[in-house]
């Protein structure tokens, strides 16, 4: 099919690039136009592991191309995907401009039957919204249909997750945007969920909270673990082998990213535009929040006042395989501690040159591996579970640092080695 997809971010690449690689011809079109020649000169405007070897063998087939031009992208696809970012405004709900902008540009230059797939994250009744936009802007009334189809990938895993998903949902109001998406995804072997285009939104919002109240869960459960001395990882362990719980996903952890912490609050917000309070989702939110000042309370209670101390923070990104550092719990917590007087020194193996830009002008010394991160510090904070932080030989990083004091957030360390080696290990909800 030819397909046509907005936005090259983290969602609409990978999209173009999985698409392409199923046989689909697939026109990409971004209105960053440094983002169109990085991708045109066989560049990757950010890292996502698997991507480039993807994107390399369907620019030698001629299978994808890059454009700035939506007019050209719209006459010569049957299929575009929406997939624009819809980040959170000030009141927690969605923005949804840059949506509604690039439909008007698509309903301006509509020349055939198309079908128009929200692939964005939005909130319920989008979709509405979107076709009047369409129809108003489609003077000379060519047919169109409006479908969702949410996406579920994860940064750090987008490509497999984009063949290997749990589900494909898709939202449609026509027989034939049915067939059409049935037919574009028919080679990926997944349960296909057909549900009507309010729904589909639904299911997105739905889930992304539901993960983020199971993370709650969790990290509610590893604080009444510190405080009695228990251990949660046997507690989540036990829980999730009830099969109606689950053990995916029940681990306590910083919630980060470009989904989840504004997913939750757009929610939030259409419950509440549409008159129900979902005070659950406000719980969620808070029990999440406050792990962060936990962690800081965590380095108080080993270093006492922190004002003048170096503390070294393993990780940036808000998880491993992407160097992505949109709304990362390490920015919250890295200011938190300058805010308290402290010396940040900080590497990440992916994302140090964003953060570096993002950054600049804080208090914050850049290191060129973890050992040099940890030379002199009085404690050490693992923040993202990168491989590398894994292997790392612990009797040199107990030799560099100045306090062998280690905060696991991530419960990621073998706790009882490090003990036995003689470091001060914090985990959350282990110690
Ligand atoms: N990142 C994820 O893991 C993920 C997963 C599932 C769903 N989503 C959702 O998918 C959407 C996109 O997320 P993302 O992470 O890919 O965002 P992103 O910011 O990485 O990408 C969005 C792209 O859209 C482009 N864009 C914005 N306005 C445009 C316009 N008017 N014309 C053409 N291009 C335009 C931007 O330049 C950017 O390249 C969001 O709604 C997000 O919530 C994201």
């Amino acid at each position: 099919m030819k397909v046509g997809v907005i936005g090259c971010g983290y969602v609409g690449l990978v999209t173009g690039a999985c698409l392409a690689e199923m046989g689909h011809r697939v026109i990409c079109v971004d209105n960053d136009s440094v983002k169109i020649g990085l991708l045109k000169k066989g560049k990757e405007p950010f890292f996502e592991a698997g991507l480039p070897a993807m994107l390399k063998k369907a620019r030698q087939k001629g299978s994808i191309v890059f454009t700035g031009d939506i007019p050209r992208m719209t006459r010569e696809s049957e299929v575009i995907f929406i997939c624009v970012g819809t980040p959170p405004r000030a009141d927690g709900s969605a923005d949804l401009s840059a949506v509604e902008n690039v439909a008007r540009q698509v309903a301006r230059n509509l020349a055939h039957y198309t079908l128009i797939v929200e692939k964005s994250t939005v909130p319920a009744a989008t979709g509405e919204r979107l076709a009047g936009v369409v129809k108003i802007e489609n003077q000379r009334a060519v047919p169109f249909d409006i479908a969702s189809n949410p996406e579920f990938l994860r940064e750090g895993t987008a490509v497999h997750d984009f063949f290997h998903p749990d589900r494909i949902v898709i939202g449609v109001e026509s027989k034939r945007a049915e067939t059409i998406l049935r037919e574009l995804y028919k080679t990926i072997k997944a349960p296909l969920i057909a549900t009507d285009i309010k729904s589909a939104e639904l299911i997105k919002h739905a889930s992304n909270s539901f993960l983020a109240a199971k993370i709650a869960y969790a990290n509610a459960l590893s604080r009444i673990c510190d405080l009695i001395g228990a251990d949660v990882g046997q507690v989540t362990k036990g829980v999730g082998m009830d099969k109606r719980i689950g053990r995916d996903f029940l681990n306590p952890g910083l919630v980060g990213g470009f989904c989840l912490p504004k997913d939750i609050e757009a929610f939030y917000h259409i419950s509440k535009k549409n008159g129900y309070d979902f005070k659950f989702l406000e719980a969620v939110k808070e029990i999440n929040e406050s792990q962060k000042d936990h962690v800081i309370a965590k380095l108080e209670e080993e270093l006492w006042n922190l004002e003048g101390k170096t503390i070294a923070i393993l990780g940036l990104s808000f998880k491993p395989g992407t160097d992505d550092l949109r709304f990362a719990p390490s920015l919250d917590i890295i200011a938190k501690l300058i805010n308290k007087g402290v010396t940040i020194r900080a590497y990440d193996p992916v994302s140090m040159q964003k953060a570096k830009k993002l950054l600049d002008g804080k208090k914050i010394l850049f290191a060129g591996d973890p050992y040099a991160c940890v030379r002199r510090v009085q404690a050490a904070v693992l923040l993202t579970e990168w491989e590398e932080f894994g292997k790392l030989d612990f009797s040199k990083v107990k030799k560099a640092m100045d306090l062998p004091v280690l905060v696991d957030v991530r419960n990621y360390w073998d706790a009882q080695k490090l003990k036995d080696m003689g470091f001060r290990y914090r985990g959350m909800g282990r110690s």
